[in-house]
């Protein structure tokens, strides 16, 4: 098969987690794609898998991916697709577009169309929520290390006492009550839809596929905390006693975020009563608990290093629930 070129015309983003690079680029005839080069090392599945990913989630959002064009398993594996020049729906929000809260109300509904009619109790899921929390964990051990926080320290969060460290920690872990999964994209996290004139794109699609829903959209729920939101003033962790840490903060989310939180609130609502899932919120609280103190591990990447307290206090807060 005859080789393709394509020539590199703008760096778009160089991935501060993922650690792939995206960039604009120009076939022989003068065709603008999107070029994703991916770190070998940080890869989840391979090319091909993530390309297969693709397809499957095709049958659902045909109309909201970009089309891939070609890939290639090298040293350096990359994928070419459809070019979307437009800011992804953090930026759309960040910037106030008009039209994001529409937006968002019709990926909602793309995304319980999908779990709905995908919904099956005898299937195993994909991403074990306990995997995850183990990684998050042994993030947490040299983090609270630094900090000078040990297990048995209870831990008082704005005024509001928590427990200790060793009772709310454990709390990640899923006690098994994750009943049924749904087919998912697994990652829907505002970075991943693409906005532009009332439409929507999803990419990044090494997790898609079969999902406790609470796990999958708590990306989504907690993104505004760990990425749209501001500090303010200076966060403080003190030591009041031998076992007591009071950690305080205030942030703030601008006002569309702020609502387009409460929207993601409403849809998990709604959602649980769609899918009969009553316990969705205690899950919910666990689960997105565990990713904002996860989120903890790319705080440098993203230049957002003042943001460790607040998503500590906010992490454990929801633990605590
Ligand atoms: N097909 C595309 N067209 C235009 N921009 C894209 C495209 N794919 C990705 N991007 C840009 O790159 C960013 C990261 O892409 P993504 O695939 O999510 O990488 P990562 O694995 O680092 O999360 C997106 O938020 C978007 O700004
Ligand atoms: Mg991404």
């Amino acid at each position: 098969m005859q080789q393709r070129y394509y020539r590199i015309t703008k760096v778009l983003k160089e991935g501060p987690v993922s650690g792939a690079t995206i960039c604009l680029c120009k076939d022989a005839a003068g065709n603008t794609y999107a070029l994703k080069r991916y770190k070998k090392a940080n890869m989840r599945v391979s090319v091909n898998e993530e390309v297969g990913n693709h397809h499957a989630l095709r049958q659902f959002w045909g109309n909201h991916l970009p089309a891939i064009i070609d890939w290639g398993e090298d040293e350096v594996p990359w994928v070419v697709m459809e070019a979307i020049e437009c800011p992804n729906l953090l930026q759309a929000i960040d910037q106030q577009q008009p039209g994001s809260q529409a937006v968002v109300s019709d990926i909602f509904d793309a995304l319980l169309a999908m779990w709905s009619q995908t919904k099956s109790a005898n299937q195993p899921i994909s991403r074990d929520p306990n995997e995850r929390a183990d990684r998050v964990a042994d993030s947490l051990k040299p983090m609270f290390a630094g900090l000078e926080v040990h297990s048995d320290d209870c831990i008082i969060v704005n005024g509001r006492p928590l427990g200790a460290l060793s009772s709310l920690l454990p709390k990640m872990y899923n006690d098994g009550e994750t009943t049924f999964s749904v087919f998912c994209h697994g990652d829907p996290n505002p970075e991943n839809f693409l906005v532009k004139e009332g439409k929507w794109w999803a990419i990044d699609y090494d997790r898609v596929g079969l999902h406790d829903w609470r796990l999958s959209f708590s990306h989504f729920m907690g993104w505004w905390e760990s990425n749209a939101s501001h500090v303010v003033g200076k966060p403080t962790l003190k030591r009041l006693a031998k076992n007591v840490v009071e950690l305080e903060y205030q942030t703030r989310l601008p006002k569309l975020a702020c609502h387009i939180r409460c929207m993601s609130e409403n849809f998990a609502d709604r959602t649980g009563r769609e899918l009969k899932d009553p316990q969705w919120k205690e899950n919910m609280d666990r689960y997105v608990g565990t990713f904002l103190l996860g989120e903890t591990r790319f705080l440098e990447q993203r230049g957002r290093q003042d943001f460790l307290l607040p998503l500590i206090g906010r992490g454990l807060e929801l633990l605590a629930n």
